[in-house]
């Protein structure tokens, strides 16, 4: 039975078993590969994507329990040549290294600043702590995360398209 994902601003139909991870299918049905596989139980943040504008580990979200619910990956987040807010930010910050938790990371920062469109310092640390990064950048993720916030982040994760 297929079941119908609404993603990116698409309704697509996917041949996968309901109970499987959305990691899985939004990588090998839909060939959304931004979002990572990392440790798989959910401890990682690698495979974050935001379902309505909330930050969910893909890994551990069964794709028949999302039917219907609008579905982000980091894919949607540019129009054309213009990079989102915080994906600019990152870039401007130099906030990655190898990069493998990159995307997760911006998403978990775009559905920050949907949240609180004006975090404090404390309240970035907390709403980014879940995300792992092993290659320690950190910092730059804060500074980065800031820049975003200063620089005003008009579509704040509230789901696909909303700044179309
Ligand atoms: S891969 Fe999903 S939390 Fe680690
Ligand atoms: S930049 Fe390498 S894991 Fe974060």
């Amino acid at each position: 039975m297929a079941i119908v994902l609404h993603v990116n601003g698409v309704e697509r139909r996917v041949d996968a078993p309901p109970d499987e991870p959305l990691l899985n299918v939004l990588r090998d049905w839909l060939e959304l590969r931004g979002a990572k596989y990392g440790c798989g139980e959910g401890h990682c943040g690698a495979c974050t994507v935001l379902i309505d504008g909330m930050a969910v580990r893909s890994c551990q979200t069964r794709a028949g329990l999302v039917a219907g619910k609008r579905i982000r990956t980091i894919e949607d987040l540019s129009r054309g040549d213009r990079l989102h807010p915080v994906q600019q930010a990152f870039l401007d910050e130099e906030a990655f290294q190898c990069g493998y938790c990159t995307p997760a990371m911006i998403m978990a920062a775009v559905a920050l600043v949907g949240e609180r469109t004006t975090p404090s310092r404390a309240e970035i640390v907390k709403g980014m702590q879940r995300n792992i990064c092993r290659c320690g950048t950190y910092p730059r993720i804060v500074a980065a995360v800031e820049r975003a916030v200063a620089a005003g982040t008009s579509d704040a994760g509230r789901g696909a398209r909303d700044d179309d």
